[in-house]
């Protein structure tokens, strides 16, 4: 959902509440106007994003921005998918305008538009306190891998075999294998991944078992999601996609209990941070197969 509607959003204060002690703020719906806006303070944030990721995040996703006069002060993202299930993410307030209520009041209007959705988002430590008083609860670390490969033969020698680049004909494959693995339909998703970037295979026998996609993203490139039934074959999928980009600056965002970390570190992408997974509202189903998530197609859409 692009959400081009730029309408002001009557939701400023609650009855009896008093306004906030600055100039007043407008929140408004997000569209492509507000792009270079969200990116300088993206940027001021110190986050790694271009005005292409913002683009693809809001093309999936329902915005919103706090504008200080034309200026852009503060914005958030609801990112649905289906209507049992979104992420909420890229929530950033101006470092000036911080600590005044502003983040609270994008957060409400994100959560207003998740509806009765599970929520879910990736907490940095500025944001965690804010979540939790919002009622978000973690539920696992993600860790933060990025550099350029260690070119050492030794550490490049996991065997690839069984991987392949995927073709357009296999995409209900990759989406049903992506949906046993999270329990939700990422379809448009997968379907921009598959546009912006590549994807490989792993087969065994006649049988998919996992995928994992490259794409251009922040400094350099990132590899997620990663999708398979274990850390073995997980490190199969990443190793194909690794030795395609030799001396390519990468990133790779994975859960704490993937227990691929060490490797990924051991292999030159050291661990720069991360964030706390945090959750919020009704469990949506339970993944149906034995593939599990070993790297994030992003900290914003998961
Ligand atoms: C996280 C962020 C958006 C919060 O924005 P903000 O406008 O300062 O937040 P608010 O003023 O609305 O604070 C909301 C609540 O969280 C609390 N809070 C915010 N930061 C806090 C902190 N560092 N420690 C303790 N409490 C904090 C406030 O006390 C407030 O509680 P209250 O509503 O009960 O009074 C802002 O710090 C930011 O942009 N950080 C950099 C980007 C980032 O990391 N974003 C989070 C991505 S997950």
């Amino acid at each position: 959902m692009n959400c081009a509607d730029t309408r002001l959003i009557h939701d400023a204060t609650k009855p009896g509440e008093a306004p906030m002690d600055q100039d007043m703020i407008d929140l408004v719906a997000c569209d492509e106007s507000h792009l270079d806006g969200a990116l300088r303070l993206s940027r001021e944030a110190g986050w790694p994003h271009r005005r292409e990721d913002w683009a693809m995040v809001l093309s999936l996703s329902q915005g919103f921005i706090a504008l200080q006069g034309d200026t852009v002060v503060g914005t958030v993202m609801m990112t649905p998918f289906g209507t049992g299930f979104a992420t909420i993410n890229m929530v950033i307030v101006a470092a000036t305008m911080r600590g005044r209520g502003l983040g609270r009041r994008l957060m409400d209007a994100a959560l207003r538009a998740c509806g009765k959705r599970e929520c879910r988002l990736i907490a940095t430590a500025d944001g965690l306190p804010l979540y939790e008083k919002l009622g978000f609860r973690g539920t696992h670390e993600i860790c933060q891998h990025q550099g350029i490969l260690r070119a050492d033969a030794a550490l490049a020698s996991i065997p690839t075999s069984g991987m392949e680049w995927a073709h357009a004909g296999d995409f209900t494959a990759i989406a049903d294998i992506d949906r046993q693995a999270l329990g939700i339909d990422r379809r448009p998703l997968l379907h921009l991944l598959a546009e912006t970037g590549r994807m490989a295979l792993l087969r065994e026998g006649n049988r998919i078992v996992g995928y994992g996609a490259l794409r251009q993203f922040g400094r350099g490139e990132v590899i997620g999601p990663v999708i398979a039934d274990n850390p073995a074959q997980a490190q199969t999928i990443l190793s194909f996609l690794m030795d395609t980009r030799p001396g390519a600056f990468l990133r790779v965002d994975t859960p704490l209990p993937g227990g691929l970390s060490p490797w990924l570190a051991a292999r030159g992408l050291a661990e720069v941070g991360g964030g706390i997974a945090m959750r919020k509202g009704p469990e949506r189903p339970a993944p149906t197969g034995p593939a599990q998530s070993f790297a994030l197609a992003s900290q914003a859409l998961g």
